[in-house]
């Protein structure tokens, strides 16, 4: 009999990691790259010990209560865990881990695109490029916001927080921030601290939105605390959809207070998101791929299988969320 542990992989992975994988576990792979329904999860789960998802996995409280008692662990190849229900998991025994640190420079990289992306306007010249409506130059024409020198909010100065700050600190921004926790001193660099949203917010030429998505963040960023930032900021979202109150954003987007948003994540993504972003000039629109490069991928999935190795030898995995 084969003692490898059986693991249910429920996304195509990059192949170096699928080649770990077949090595030292039974993987059942998805080369087509199929999104489960949540009865196919439940009833592949019968045949596995883990279980290694994606954000795309909605593990419900319902969907892991169906889950066969055979599964023990499931190790997310995401460090956001807003998808999977972790009192459930805990109460049926399952281990749960994430991939924390190996995506932070990416999605740095990803929020400092954004937050150009939308200074720029580069979805209209883009747009404008494309159409041939590009017709003509000016000193006058598609003119935009220059982020050298300027504040830099950062909400959720965890390990994606501060990689953006620093990358920021290299247009000469200066690094404001908000965090449940001060930093020391070191970590800090000279940033300033505050120690509610509500204070950090006027501060803010650009804010970028870095904390997990959980109940108390939810709507983070709703109609009242908009109004508290400078008029012509810029918001810059890579963290989950849900922190942002969409209609609110909108309305300000709209309205002329808020110069432009650069956002890679969205409520009701990918299909649903509010149908306003798809008709405003002055967002710029990545879909999801805060994470998405060869180097962090290979990186997440090497760091779900360590986590798996470790649960399966009998160790604490490094990254338990649960
Ligand atoms: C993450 O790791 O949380 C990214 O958003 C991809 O799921």
């Amino acid at each position: 009999m084969n003692s490898k542990p059986a693991v249910l992989v429920t996304r195509k992975l990059p192949a170096a990691v699928e080649a770990r994988l077949s090595k030292d576990y039974q993987p059942i792979l998805n080369p087509d790259d199929k999104l489960y329904t949540a009865d196919e999860l439940v009833s592949l789960s019968a045949k596995v010990d883990a279980i290694l998802p994606c954000h795309t996995e909605k593990l419900t409280a319902d969907v892991i209560g169906r889950l066969d008692d055979r599964v023990r662990i499931i190790a997310n190849f995401s460090v956001g865990v807003d998808h999977c229900d972790l009192i459930a998991a805990k109460e049926k025994g399952i281990a749960v881990t994430n991939t924390p640190d190996v995506l932070s420079d990416a999605t740095a990289e990803t929020a400092i695109l954004l937050m150009l992306g939308a200074a720029r306007r580069a979805s209209e010249g883009d747009r404008m490029v494309r159409t041939r409506q590009w017709r003509d130059w000016s000193p006058s024409f598609m003119v935009g916001q220059q982020v050298t020198g300027k504040r830099f909010g950062v909400i959720g100065m965890g390990r994606v927080g501060q990689v953006t700050a620093n990358r920021a600190r290299c247009f000469g921004m200066d690094i404001h921030y908000y965090n449940r926790n001060r930093l020391d001193g070191k970590l800090e660099a000279g940033a300033t601290y505050y120690e509610t949203i509500e204070a950090l917010l006027p501060n803010c030429d650009v804010l970028s939105i870095h904390c997990p998505a959980t109940p108390d963040t939810i709507g983070l960023l709703n109609a009242e605390r908009i109004a508290l930032l400078p008029a012509g900021a810029i918001v810059v979202n890579t963290a989950r959809g849900g922190v942002i109150d969409d209609d609110a954003l909108i309305g300000a987007l709209k309205s002329g207070h808020l110069w432009a948003a650069g956002l890679d994540v969205f409520n009701g993504e990918p299909l649903d998101i509010h149908p306003a972003y798809r008709e405003l000039e002055n967002v710029f629109l990545l879909p999801h791929i805060g994470s998405a490069t060869f180097d962090t991928r290979d990186a997440m999935g090497f760091r779900a299988l360590d986590n798996m190795d470790a649960f399966f030898a009998g160790r604490e995995p490094g990254d338990r969320v649960a």
